[in-house]
């Protein structure tokens, strides 16, 4: 008998290919883009940097930062067609199926989407850093029945979102978290969106394919829309004294605890602690200080039971409904951060291009003979 192959289901453990995008090292915690930690980033750098660095490799110098937003900034506008197609989207329909629609359409207004070289690729992906938060600000207002928010140019990418959502920018302590939460979640190796995306351009499709790919891909709650369910986890326990309860029934009844557990981190998620201390920050700033009493509660009773780690979501969410922001914007926010690491990959991908396309063993029957039709009982 042949040697049965191994099968590695759900790619546990495979090592695809090469990146120099960023390294996730479970054994001791640790995130780097780069070479530089995630943490280092979060603390040092805006946002801007920061796609600067996933893209380019280097840091920007003050020079070309500047270029860069002034570029970034100048693209933020939609066409009036897309407008349109955002005010006619179903107003109940999730705003991450928003985008999926919204960034497959600009695909469709591109005049040459096809055309591979890097360069082109780049540009194209400054254009959706540009303007998904501009889709995401009409979509928010329209669905609550208020007039479209055009973008500013003075103002930094996570100011912009506030602007273009709520028509003001909030404290710079808000602001600051918010883009903390956009370094952290901006690039994490060949996590399942990250894949998708490459996966897509692999047959030379376009780089809007594999975006629009990869948003489908986080939408799931055991990718990026874990944060949002966190968030409604969190307000189903709704109170500090019952979190531990709460948690202990959850896991007699087999519960998946939304916001715990990694396929690659096993001993905890090295971008926790800096979410964590902005989540923190924000329930200072708001007075809402039940939500992390709730979450540590939460942590150390899974810890405790479980062995089980939470991970970033588990932070962002809380903090991002501290800052007043719609439960179902949580993963279009994250959407707004990592398009810059799936562009950085499948810009990496086309360069060094070859398609992926895994074996499957074969489970189903033996080989029989086709029963024409007008035989088949
Ligand atoms: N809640 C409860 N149990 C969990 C858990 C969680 N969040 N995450 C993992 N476990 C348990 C599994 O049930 C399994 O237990 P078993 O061995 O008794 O069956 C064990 O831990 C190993 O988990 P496994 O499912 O093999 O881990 P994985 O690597 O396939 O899954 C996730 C990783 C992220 C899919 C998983 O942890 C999960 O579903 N987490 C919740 C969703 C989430 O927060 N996603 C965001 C990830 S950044």
């Amino acid at each position: 008998m042949a040697d049965e192959p191994i099968i590695h289901r759900g790619l546990d453990g495979v090592v695809v290919d090469t990146t120099r995008i960023s390294k996730v090292m479970p054994e001791i915690n640790a995130l780097v883009y780069s070479g530089y930690p995630v943490q280092d980033l979060a603390e040092h750098c805006k946002f801007e940097e920061v796609a600067w660095l996933l893209w380019h490799g280097e840091l920007p110098n003050a020079e070309q930062l500047a270029a860069f937003e002034v570029e970034e900034r100048g693209q933020r506008e939609l066409s009036a067609d897309l407008l349109a197609v955002i005010h006619k989207a179903p107003r109940r329909g999730h705003p991450m199926d928003l985008l999926r629609t919204a960034v497959s359409f600009l695909g469709m207004e591109d005049p040459a989407p096809e055309q591979e070289d890097a360069l082109k690729n780049l540009q194209r992906s400054i254009g959706l850093l540009a303007k998904i938060p501009t889709m995401l600000g009409a979509f928010y207002r329209a669905r609550k029945g208020q007039d479209f928010i055009a973008p500013r140019k003075d103002l930094s990418i996570s100011e912009n979102f506030f602007h273009v959502c709520f028509g003001r920018v909030p404290a710079p302590e808000v602001v600051r978290a918010f883009d903390v939460s956009l370094v952290l979640y901006a690039e994490h190796g060949f996590n399942a969106s990250t894949f998708t995306g490459r996966v897509v351009v692999s047959t030379l499709s376009d780089l809007y394919s594999g975006v629009t790919a990869a948003i489908g891909s986080l939408k799931g709650p055991l990718h990026g829309g874990a944060n949002e369910a966190v968030m409604r986890m969190l307000l189903e326990i709704g109170d500090p004294a019952r979190a531990r309860a709460w948690m202990l029934a959850a896991l007699a009844e087999k519960r998946k605890i939304m916001g715990f557990g990694h396929r690659v981190y096993k001993k905890g998620d090295s971008r926790c602690p800096t979410m964590r201390k902005y989540a923190v920050q924000m329930a200072d700033l708001t007075g809402q200080t039940k939500w992390m009493e709730m979450c540590d509660i939460l942590n150390d009773t899974m810890i405790q039971q479980k062995g089980i780690y939470p991970n970033l979501d588990f932070y962002s969410g809380p903090a991002y409904h501290m800052m007043g922001i719609d439960i179902d914007m949580f993963t279009p926010i994250f959407v707004m951060a990592r398009v810059t690491g799936w562009t950085a990959h499948i810009i990496e991908q086309l360069g060094a291009n070859r398609l992926i396309r895994p074996l499957s063993q074969y489970t189903g029957p033996g080989e029989r003979k086709v029963v024409p039709l007008i035989q088949r009982a």
